[in-house]
Formats: C-alpha cells, structure tokens, sequence
C-alpha cells in the first residue's frame, strides 16, 4: 500500500519559528513613519501590538523558540498532514507527483490560526484585553476568534461587506467563539463614516477594514490590533507550515522541485515557501511561485514602493507591491486576496528574483477546485484553489515537456463556507474581472511620494 498522508507526531512538531531576515541577500527595507517619513521605532508601533511581537517583527534572529503554552494549544491541530495527491495525479493523468500541506483541520479552517494563537499569547501576557482586527473571507477573523476564546480575550472583528454578505456562517462562528462583527465600511469608526459618505454602497475592502480596526484600537487603552497577514512577525508564526513540510517531504523521500501557494497578504505562502527559500539561498535547487487572482494582482502588476497598509492612511508606509491603498478590488470569492499590498518580505524578494509570482482566473481557479474536490475528496477553499490551480499548471506544463515534477503546494484551508461560490460556479454564473490598464492607473496614481 502506497503512504498517502505523511503524518508527525506531536513529539516532531517544529518548536522553532524561522526568520528568513537572517538568510536574505539583502537586509529588509525600514517602514516609515506616515507624518515624518522616518523609520519608525518600537514606541510608535506600542498603540498597536505589545513588545514581544515588535520585537519578533524587527528580530534578525535566524530561529525563534516558540514559546511551551503556544505549542500546546498548536497541538490542537498540529502537526497537520502532507498528502501525496495521487487521485489528482490519476485524474490529471500527470507524470508529476503532487504533494498538498493540508491546513484545513484547524478549528477555524484553516492555517490563520497558526498565528492567531501566538498574537493572542503575547497580548494576554502583556495585560492586553481586548483585540481589535479585520478579515477579508472571515478566515483571519474566525481564527482570532477562537485564539480570543483560548486565552480570555475580548475580540472586535471588522468583516470586509461583500464577504459579510456572502458569509453568513463565517460570522455565526465568530460569534459562536464569542467576538463581536460589523460589516466594513461600518459606522463605528471615522475611517467607516467617510467611506460611507462618499459611497453608501461601498463593498469594502481589506484596506478599509484595517483603518476601522486601526483606529479601534489606537483610540482604547485597553485595546490592541491584530492583524492576520503581512507583517514580519505574522509571516514568522506561519513558518512552523513549512519546517513541518521539510521534516514530511524528507519521510516522503522526495525534494519538491516547486513549491507553490496562493498570495493575499503573504503569510500563507511564506508560511510554506520560506524554510524552502532558506534552503535555495544556502543552494538547494528549488523554485517558488506565489499564486494571486488577476482580479488582484499585486505582484505580477503592481509597483514596488512605499504606501500605506491601510486604505485611509493610518498605517506606517511599507516597501511592497502595491496596486495603491485606494484601489477597490472585485468582489472576487476569494476575499483573502483581496488586497491592494502585500507583505514587505515576500515583496523585496519577488523583487530581488528569488520568487516567482504569477496571476490567474477566478473561473479557471474553480475548475480546478472542482478537478480536486471530485479527486481528493477534500472541498478546498477559494484561496487556498489558486494554489491548486497552479499546481494543475505546473504538472501539465511538465507533461507537455515530457518531464516529471515533484510538486508541493499550501491547501491552506477548507471551503464549507463558500459554498455560495461553488454554487455560482456550477451554475456556470461566475464572471472573471480584469483590470483595465486606466483601473490600474488610476489606484497607482494614490501611491504617495515618500
Ligand atoms: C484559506 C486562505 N488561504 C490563503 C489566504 C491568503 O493568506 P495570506 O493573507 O496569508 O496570504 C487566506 C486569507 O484570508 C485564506 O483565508
């Protein structure tokens, strides 16, 4: 019998995070202060998240202990399973082997809890009692839920519209776990109330959730902010995906040649990608390709350069990719990539040429979740399909060269939420939105001058 699911014991769960700042050819960008334009230091970053992870996000330290109580609640649902893909590999009639991280067994469905957990440790630790966030498909916001439950915390989550609407359920289990959840643009805030002026109807996007719940959190002493994607401390709590997928592939007995996940703000695909850009850097030959909608495509389109995290401009200015913090995206089902920025590290290094990115369709993304769910089983959710269909790309592309591939890629979580889109999809009413060159132009020319 062929092994389908590589699986670690408790015992060999990674107790170490890892920071690529060590390894990276060039050392990361500072983020600037939005009023002076200067790098910002620890004290203006202390409204907004205690010092432990202000300290993590400007660490050089190659590893990182993770602390005893983080990894015991970790156990919860890790170490999760690598499974080697063969219904995949039979329905696709490929020579290529695909391997797939499955982060869908978290309680809330997917690899977000990974550091929803760690911030919700440091917060409570630092006397912190309340969190303030924002979430896109509702993932981020379900995780930092549950994390709020586990550690006693208050949770105020800002959940992007669009994705409120399409969610219902999503927010039921927030609630479930006890935290509280507006839609985004919502009055709550100033940053919500200028939105709504200027367009009542507004979608919401990331951006603007992160203003509402930036300023949440800088306006209650007994607040901080939570964020679930982009920042250097996140990415780092994500990296225990990829030090466990190193350990797997080893018992597998096989090195993947590309490593491939989806991209909203970076933390899922560094969360896999990053042990292996360790081991590229140090001269390991293998590649790794972030995976983002055309309807978002921060780094296959945008322009490398300072801007804010934030639609509103509460955020320090950060060197990314940036489609502009005023840029409005569809209202594609996968909401986690909604983002018009993304993170500073997995930027510079697309930049610097260690990692590939690439755009693809929301109608050829379902295809393929569907090609998936009917092989493996497993109902993926949007996002997390980018991945697969990139995947599909990768292992068709070596067939046609007449080559086999070991391919790894990120299932970063389930899709029991979107069934909306599923149902859209199947009955063929999913339409694909591009961006026009003057769309582009337009969300660009907001870009500040630093
Ligand atoms: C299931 C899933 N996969 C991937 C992503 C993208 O994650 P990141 O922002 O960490 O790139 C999200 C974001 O919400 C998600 O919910």
């Amino acid at each position: 019998m062929n092994t389908r699911k590589i699986i670690l014991s408790e015992k060999e769960m990674p107790t170490k995070w890892y920071n690529i700042t060590a390894d990276m050819p060039n050392p990361p960008q500072p983020v600037l202060h939005p009023g002076t334009k200067q790098p910002v230091g620890p004290q203006d970053l202390a409204p907004l998240f205690p010092m432990a992870l202000i300290e993590q996000e400007v660490s050089t330290q190659k590893f990182i202990d993770i602390p005893e109580e983080i990894l015991n609640h970790l156990t919860l649902w890790r170490p999760s399973p690598v499974f080697r893909a063969y219904n995949l590999e039979k329905a696709l009639g490929t020579k290529s082997h695909i391997y797939y991280k499955y982060e869908g067994g978290s309680p809330a469905g997917s690899h977000k809890p990974n550091t929803a957990i760690a911030q919700a440790y440091y917060n409570k630790k630092e006397g912190v009692k309340r969190l303030s966030t924002e979430t896109g498909a509702g993932q981020w916001g379900s995780s930092l839920a549950l994390a709020g439950t586990l550690f006693g915390l208050e949770v105020k989550v800002y959940m992007v519209k669009v994705s409120y609407e399409q969610k219902p359920y999503r927010r039921a289990l927030m609630e479930t776990w006890g935290a509280s959840v507006v839609a985004s643009p919502s009055k709550d805030t100033n940053a919500g109330r200028k939105i709504l002026e200027a367009d009542p109807n507004s979608n919401g996007s990331l951006g603007i959730a992160i203003s509402e719940a930036v300023e949440d959190a800088v306006g209650r002493e007994d607040t901080k902010y939570a964020l679930g994607s982009v920042l250097n401390h996140v990415l780092l709590h994500q990296t225990i995906i990829g030090e466990e997928a190193l350990k797997q592939m080893a018992i597998a007995g096989e090195y993947p040649d590309v490593v491939v996940a989806s991209h909203g703000g970076g933390s899922n695909f560094a969360g896999l990608a990053f042990p292996f850009l360790r081991e590229k850097i140090h001269g390991k030959k293998v590649r790794v390709v972030a995976v983002e909608p055309a309807a978002c495509p921060t780094l296959t389109r945008g322009q490398y350069t300072y801007d804010f995290g934030d639609t509103v401009g509460l955020t320090p200015l950060v060197k990314m990719y940036t489609l502009g913090h005023d840029f409005m995206p569809a209202g594609i089902h996968a909401g986690g990539l909604r983002y018009h920025g993304a993170s500073a590290l997995v930027s510079q290094l697309v930049h610097e040429g260690l990692i590939e990115a690439t755009a693809v369709k929301q109608n050829d993304v379902f295809a393929s979740a569907i090609t998936f769910a009917r092989s493996e089983g497993i109902l993926p959710a949007p996002e997390s399909s980018h991945a697969i269909h990139q995947a599909v790309l990768e292992a068709k592309q070596a067939d046609e060269e007449g080559k086999s591939r070991v391919i790894l890629f990120n299932l970063s979580g389930h899709g029991h939420f979107d069934l909306t889109a599923f149902t859209q999809y199947l009955a063929g009413q999913m339409k694909d939105s591009s961006i026009s060159d003057a769309d582009l132009k337009k969300g660009l020319a907001t870009i500040p001058v630093v």
